[in-house]
């Protein structure tokens, strides 16, 4: 998902660039300078998120253009507002002041090169990627095209090996045609951000943890570590499991797991091969996905339940205008970039998401995902526009995961869709079935910027962009495409957030973060038992809690923020690990005898 801010800085104006002594530029100098800056893009910063929302919303040649164009000025002078910045390089300021001007270095995704021309190149080769993305189809005949979301569909519940086959290579089929166009979009953005002053665009994106980046990278290898064993516990039993499903032949019991089988297009969250795992028909106790059905309930409706919640934390209801202008189906009659996404429009109190829901319980979860980008943004939203940001990008990922986490058992009775708890039998399962997609996804998450950071810095050319894709996919995740792939496929393209430009370390860090802010807002609620059974559905100290980090916005170091919250001031995975102790410890019982790895 993606939520948009700095990301739709536009200015049709130039800046207005205060007077001062051409040599010696003072603090007061700086002051006025960043007042100014941001003054300016908060007068137009409304007009560049409309312009996404059109072309997301409607994609036509013209809705690109125009977005395209948008994202020219936007991007043109960002670049030269960080290039006047540069005279205040050096200048002993307070932090906060300091910090402002750091965070203009970072406000782009894609930096660009200073010429016109090629920044413009650049500008409509990413649009025309989004767009890409958007319209894609994998067409059975031609009058059977089969977009994302019914893509999505058939991999969650589709059970014939072929099928799957057919349709993961179908999908897939979207991304070849955007192999040149990104080489050469990688080019030119490391050509930005090269001018900027950065090694490329990769080193750009990591600069932005409040640390340095060998440090941040390093930190990754520390949380990597800590859950690796609890991932491979994981992929031990589920290919053990699917091998006596699918038969050894389609799934080595010593191999990669074929990444069609796993119930999503990307394999990357597993939680609907549930069913091919053996475990006793009804062992959960409840379906969410049986739950919401047998509601009736419509996209709509489940939307409310998830602003039910936040209500009941104490933040105010969404405003009108949400109900109105969000987009909650995928429409008929034209193509739109189904890929869920939240927005702010105009900085205040235009919030939307954008979203082709499905009633089932992933999009439950995604649901409440969103609005936790919502939520935030408005909660933030005193503050002055650099600051209008999450802690980190991993914070504005990990909000709303962490509120579905609370979607318990108890919390479903509460609100009337399940009548009877399940026994304590079904914990187990309902850990299964959490770690499918939680744990399941940390090494998906973490290997998609480990390629897309060597692509920037050149140690990944063109000529090896999918061999790299799967070798990391196979490194970290231990799958493997279901047919031979070759140079001639640009499977990175078939990921949105590639196609998109958007970082993608964020959700690694966030099924890490969201696990921790958990954790404390259970302890907020006065909660004991153990992790995985607590809700802090209407614990109005919980939510408090919360707010009062989601207010800091981006103003304060990360580490500031999460002692907010939790305590702490460091990323710990000791709270994933401990909310699926029970499960690893059935796990390895399960595994017994197996070998781990491939
Ligand atoms: N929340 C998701 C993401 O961040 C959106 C989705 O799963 O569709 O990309
Ligand atoms: N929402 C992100 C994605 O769809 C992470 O789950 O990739
Ligand atoms: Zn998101």
């Amino acid at each position: 998902m993606k939520f948009r801010l700095l990301l739709s800085f536009m200015l049709f104006f130039p800046l207005l660039i205060p007077a001062q002594t051409a040599s010696k530029p003072t603090v007061a100098d700086a002051e006025q300078f960043m007042n100014q800056a941001e003054a300016r893009l908060n007068e137009i910063v409304v007009k560049a998120s409309r312009t996404g929302w059109v072309q997301e919303n409607f994609i036509t040649d013209d809705t690109e253009a125009l977005a395209a164009d948008a994202n020219d000025q936007l991007t043109a002078v960002t670049t030269d507002l960080v290039e006047q910045s540069r005279k205040f390089d050096g200048l002993s300021m307070a932090p906060e002041l300091a910090r402002k001007f750091g965070l203009l270095k970072l406000a782009l995704t894609a930096p660009a090169p200073h010429d016109p021309a090629l920044r413009k190149e650049m500008t409509q080769i990413a649009v025309s990627l989004d767009g890409e993305y958007g319209k894609g189809k994998y067409c059975r005949t031609p009058e059977d095209c089969l977009d994302i979301t019914a893509i999505e569909k058939i991999m969650g519940e589709n059970r014939d090996p072929k099928q799957l086959q057919d349709v993961w290579v179908g999908w897939h089929k979207v991304g070849a045609p955007m192999r040149q166009r990104y080489a050469r979009f990688v080019e030119l953005s490391n050509q930005g951000a090269r001018e900027m002053g950065f090694r490329d665009v990769g080193a750009m994106w990591r600069a932005g943890y409040d640390m340095p980046p060998e440090q941040f990278s390093a930190e990754l290898d520390r949380l990597w570590l800590q859950v690796r064993p609890l991932y491979l516990s994981l992929h031990t039993f589920v290919r053990a499991r699917l091998a006596q499903h699918y038969g050894a032949g389609v799934v080595p019991p010593d191999g990669p797991i074929p990444a069609d089988l796993l119930g999503n297009p990307w394999a990357q969250e597993w939680g609907n091969i549930f069913p091919l795992l053996g475990l006793p028909e009804k062992s959960r106790g409840y379906d969410l996905t049986q739950l919401l059905q047998a509601k009736n309930l419509d996209a709509k409706g489940m939307v409310r339940y998830g602003e039910n919640f936040y209500k009941s934390l104490g933040f105010a209801p969404l405003p009108p205008a949400f109900w109105e202008r969000s987009l909650f189906t995928k429409p008929r009659d034209r193509d739109v970039v189904c890929h869920a996404s939240a927005w702010d429009v105009d900085n205040k109190d235009d919030l939307r998401i954008k979203m082709c829901i499905q009633v089932r319980d992933v999009d439950f979860v995604t649901i409440h995902h969103e609005l936790g980008h919502n939520f935030y943004q408005r909660a933030y939203k005193q503050q002055p526009l650099l600051f209008e940001n999450g802690a980190n990008d991993g914070f504005h990922e990990a909000i709303g995961d962490t509120i579905a986490l609370a979607v318990t058992p108890e919390y479903l009775q509460k609100i009337g869709l399940l009548d009877k708890l399940p026994s304590a039998d079904s914990d187990i399962p309902l850990l299964l079935k959490q770690a499918l997609d939680k744990v399941a996804f940390l090494p998906f998450g973490l290997s998609i910027d480990q390629w897309r950071w060597r692509v920037f810095s050149g140690e990944v050319t063109p000529a090896d962009y999918n061999k790299a894709w799967w070798e990391l996919r196979l490194k970290y995740q231990g799958v493997a495409p279901p047919v031979t792939r070759s140079e001639a496929d640009f499977d990175p393209g078939a990921k949105y957030h590639v196609a998109g430009n958007v970082p993608y370390m964020r959700y690694f860090l966030a099924d890490i973060l969201e696990f921790q802010f958990y954790r404390a807002m259970c302890q907020a609620s006065g909660y004991t038992g153990p992790l995985n059974r607590c809700t802090f559905y209407q614990s109005k100290e919980a939510g408090a809690k919360l707010n009062k980090m989601l207010e800091m916005g981006a103003s304060k170091p990360w580490p500031d923020a999460l002692e907010t919250l939790t305590g702490q001031r460091q990323m710990d995975a000791s709270a994933i690990l401990d909310y699926f102790a029970p499960l690893k410890k059935w796990l390895d019982e399960q595994n017994k005898g197996l070998k781990a790895g491939w």
